[in-house]
């Protein structure tokens, strides 16, 4: 066989076979494999004519038609498979060679992969690759990590077959080792976060301003149009727009309303408590899928008491739309703030040297979470690089103060009519907490002094204390 092929992919599954045509029909020969044959044959019969595809059938045969330094990417099931392939491959190539895994795998298995394989001079790209099987076949959003060095070979490729926005491609050399894959599972938490925000707005012109769901959909075609623009707000629209062939009445009406999850936004969160970074709306988004599904509790609560519902009167209910978009906007802003701070974090505790501003653009197109609202993040860490918080860019704090009056207004009116927001809760509760000039952790320390002798600090000099709580006058001692 001569090794004629650019780039190989095994696992020819709809994510792997679209990024195979994706590669072929920008011009690259293809070597592809699938454990089972039949996929590869498949692949070729239904898609040889978009492009140059070297069939192979088993692993020796997919190492000998590619050209070196070997790119090899594999397109299976994170977790044992990914182990599986890479202990099957990893044998058949030489230093300098490279693995890019483009699935779903978790940040810290990335980690351990390239660790191990550097030891044998095998490059590990643990590559995160947005925007489901369409953005994988038109352009996907790519997240790559690993090697400075592999990045030099692979990148043009990736550039080549990603989304495009204002003729940048949406790819890029995202960090170190697993950074690629950490950013990719921050992308699906932010994703769970904008997700959620979108539904409980819907939830609240269904229920408070008395919208049939081709209303609001109608209201998420205007939004779509300003600052909210966004692939999910789009498909929002479409989803209410649907009507049940079956039933001709409203889709969202007959679809069981228990969320499902693969995963990715659970690690975030796991990830984010160990890192001390509070990406509360994300993780209330998470939580919020959970409780979609706990069906026995539902039951056990259904019918207990949780405030009244008057009706709006049209006007009200245009005014508590509009009410509803900046409550929306400015939770949107907190969750992505959250994100991003996140993405910071860890880059500080694995040592990653991460372009805040790169993320934002890649972000802009072929990604779920594509939208206009990340050329305003990317342009707000151009303009400063060290940018603590978005809140520190002058459009971002204005939107945020203009929505300060509705945002509570909303939550407030959703909490008297029992009606459950908890990622607009969770955004403006975070908003408050950063802007406090107490908090009442104060309290909290005092009372871990109290039963942990886990001391605390004072506001008016240095040191750490600790009260003997239990001796007379309750003497406090320095540490
Ligand atoms: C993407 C998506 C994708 C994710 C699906 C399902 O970036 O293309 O985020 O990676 O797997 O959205 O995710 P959940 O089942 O966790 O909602």
């Amino acid at each position: 066989m001569n090794a004629t092929a650019a780039i190989g992919v095994t696992g020819l599954g709809v994510m792997g076979r679209n990024l195979a045509r994706n590669f072929a029909r920008n011009g690259c020969t293809v070597a592809v494999h699938n454990r089972t044959a039949g996929r590869t044959r498949a692949l070729i019969e239904v898609y040889g004519d978009e492009g140059t595809f070297v069939p192979a059938e088993s692993p020796e045969e997919f190492v000998a038609a590619l050209e070196r330094p070997r790119r090899l990417m594999i397109m299976v099931q994170a977790g044992e498979a990914t182990d599986a392939v890479i202990d099957e491959f990893a044998p058949l190539l030489e230093p300098g060679d490279i693995i890019i895994d483009g699935g779903n795998a978790h940040f810290a298995d990335t980690r351990r992969r390239e660790a191990a394989l550097r030891e044998r001079g095998i490059h590990f790209v643990g590559t995160g690759v947005s925007g489901g099987e369409e953005g994988a076949l038109e352009g996907p959003s790519i997240m790559v990590g690993g090697s400075a060095e592999a990045y030099d070979v692979l990148g043009p490729m990736f550039e080549t077959i990603s989304a495009k926005v204002g003729g940048e491609p949406c790819a890029a050399h995202i960090g170190s080792d697993g950074a690629g894959h950490f950013v990719k599972m921050v992308h699906n938490g932010i994703e769970y976060a904008d997700m959620q925000l979108i539904a409980e707005a819907y939830d609240l012109l269904r229920q408070v301003a008395g919208y049939t769901p081709a209303e609001i959909a109608d209201v998420f075609r205007r939004w779509n149009e300003g600052r909210l623009g966004s692939y999910l707000i789009e498909i929002t629209a479409e989803v209410l727009a649907h009507t049940d062939p079956e039933t001709g009445g409203p889709f969202v009406d007959i679809v069981a309303d228990a969320a499902g999850q693969k995963g990715t936004g659970r690690w975030t969160v796991q990830t984010a408590l160990d890192l001390a970074s509070p990406v509360t709306a994300i993780a209330q988004a998470t939580f919020a899928r959970a409780a979609s599904g706990q069906r026995d509790l539902r039951a056990a609560y259904a019918g207990l008491p949780g405030g009244t519902r008057p009706p709006l009167s049209r006007t009200e209910a245009e005014r508590f739309t509009s009410q509803v978009e900046h409550a929306l906007y400015a939770s949107k802003v907190i969750a992505y703030d959250q994100g991003w701070k996140m993405i910071q974090d860890a880059a500080a505790e694995y040592g990653w040297k991460i372009d805040l501003g790169t993320v934002a653009r890649i972000w802009r197109g072929g990604c779920i979470i594509r939208a206009s609202f990340l050329d305003r993040i990317r342009a707000a860490y151009a303009f400063d690089r060290d940018l603590v918080s978005l809140l520190g860019e002058m459009e971002f704090a204005m939107e945020i103060t203009d929505a300060q009056v509705p945002w509570r207004e909303i939550i407030a009116s959703a909490a008297r009519r029992g009606i459950p927001v908890p990622a607009f809760s969770a955004a403006l509760a975070h908003y408050d907490t950063l802007r406090a000039d107490r908090l009442p952790a104060a309290l909290l320390q005092g009372q871990r002094d109290y039963f942990g002798a886990h001391t605390y600090q004072r506001v008016d000099r240095p040191g750490t204390f600790h009260t003997v709580w239990t001796a007379p006058g309750r003497p406090e001692t320095t540490t």
